[in-house]
């Protein structure tokens, strides 16, 4: 295992197309499915940057900000913006994009985390994180700041 992975090597992306098996009674895409979508954005993020397997071992905070109607492509983009010894603090923004004016709205922000696993199930160290941009440096900070006031 490395000593430490930049930000950049973990990105987590993933996109779809919301069908009408994904919607709820209004038919917008319902809350759980995007929780499900977001799960795996933060999943790829995760296991990118511990080089392994690691589990959800909580999902933080969901803002539902707008409904996203049926027809969207929805992304989801995953980023790890702080570790621990064996957790990654994973931040997951939402994207919805109607196909029809190309227009792409930031519709919903979460904050995942992971641990990163052993063979037995128990909490592995990952390694640590390099922040090499402004823009990612700031995002370390705030990740930082979000877990020692709101993280157990
Ligand atoms: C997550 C899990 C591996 C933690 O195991 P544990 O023995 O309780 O771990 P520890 O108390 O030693 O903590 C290990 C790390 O996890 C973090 N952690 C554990 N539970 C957490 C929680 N609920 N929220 C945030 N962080 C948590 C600790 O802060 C610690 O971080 P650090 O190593 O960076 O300091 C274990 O609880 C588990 O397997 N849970 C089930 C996960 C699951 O099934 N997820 C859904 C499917 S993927």
């Amino acid at each position: 295992m490395p000593e430490s992975r930049p930000m950049s090597h973990s990105r987590g992306e993933i996109s779809t197309l919301v069908m009408p098996h994904m919607a709820n009674i209004l038919g917008d895409l319902f809350g759980g499915e995007l929780m499900a979508m977001v799960d795996q954005a933060a999943a790829i993020a995760a296991i990118r940057h511990a080089g392994g397997p690691a589990v959800t071992a909580s999902i933080h905070r969901v803002d539902f900000r707008e409904r996203i109607p049926m027809g969207s492509l929805v992304t989801c983009l995953a980023t790890v913006d702080y570790v621990g010894n064996s957790s990654m603090d994973i931040t997951v923004e939402v994207w919805a994009e109607k196909p029809s004016t190309g227009e792409r709205r930031n519709t919903h922000t979460a904050r995942v985390i992971f641990v990163a696993i052993d063979d037995y199930g128990r909490p592995k160290r990952v390694p640590r994180l390099l922040a090499e941009s402004d823009e990612e440096r700031a995002r370390f900070a705030a990740a930082e700041a979000y877990r020692r006031e709101q993280v157990r």
